[in-house]
């Protein structure tokens, strides 16, 4: 049976990647999160101290970008890939509040977006991937066989985060989370380079409404379909 290409596109906080990972588990596919090489870039450049508050030194991330090396391995224990940066596992520290209110600013780099973009159309070359980020359908992989454009209220996505944000132990408060899905999506939409849109031929899912499991259930029966067609 033919292995395809699929793009699960969205805002942030919207269950995307629970639902990339669930669906690539189901279909035997490789799943790959492209928020967290962003992600990971931003955490680099913590650390690397080349940030002042909100504004990134970009002369110096250019020069550092040929030491950052992103890669998965899949964790047994979760059944998910975990993300590492330099062979270091980052899963956990790139899921905080300070890289989540730095992260759009590093996506919206063209030189962190252009590295970024060739190390995924490698990653998933061969077919048979399920990869989840903002431009996969539009800029990665604009034939991708499946596309899915996945939205639900910034309030029920606020929520959720911080939900996620407290179950780790993470004092958070709901109000800002709720800010910085707002500002995510309006930097993340209006951004030059690769903006945050939804590719014409992809079928969208509003989620506000659904449980985990019922966008689940949706989902493979989307992705059967359209293998079943190729
Ligand atoms: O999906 P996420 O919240 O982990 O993504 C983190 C940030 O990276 C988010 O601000 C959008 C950006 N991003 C992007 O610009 N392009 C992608 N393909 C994936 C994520």
């Amino acid at each position: 049976m033919k292995k395809i290409t699929i793009a699960i596109d969205g805002h942030s906080s919207c269950g995307k990647s629970t639902m990339a990972k669930d669906l690539a588990r189901e279909l035997g596919y490789v799943y790959i999160d492209t928020g967290a090489m962003y992600r990971a870039v931003t955490l680099y450049a913590i650390e690397a101290d080349l940030f002042q508050e909100q504004d990134v030194d970009t002369e110096k991330l250019k020069a550092e970008m040929q030491n950052i090396h992103i890669t998965f391995q899949f964790n047994p224990e979760t059944g998910r890939p975990d993300t590492y940066l330099n062979n270091v596992r980052v899963e956990d520290r790139i899921r905080t509040m300070e890289v989540s209110s730095k992260v759009s600013l590093i996506a919206a780099i063209d030189f962190v977006r252009s590295a970024m973009v060739a190390q995924q159309q490698e990653m998933g070359q061969g077919g048979g991937v399920v990869m989840d980020g903002r431009d996969i359908g539009t800029t990665v992989f604009p034939n991708a066989e499946l596309k899915i454009f996945v939205t639900a209220s910034a309030e029920v996505r606020a929520e959720r985060r911080y939900k996620e944000l407290t179950g780790k132990g993470e004092e958070c408060n709901y109000e800002e989370i709720l800010e910085n899905v707002i500002e995510r999506d309006r930097i993340d939409s209006t951004r030059a380079v690769s903006p945050l849109r939804q590719a014409d031929d992809a079928i969208v899912l509003d989620n506000s409404n659904l449980t985990i499991e019922e966008q689940k259930d949706w989902l493979i029966r989307q992705a059967k379909d359209r293998i079943g067609e190729e």
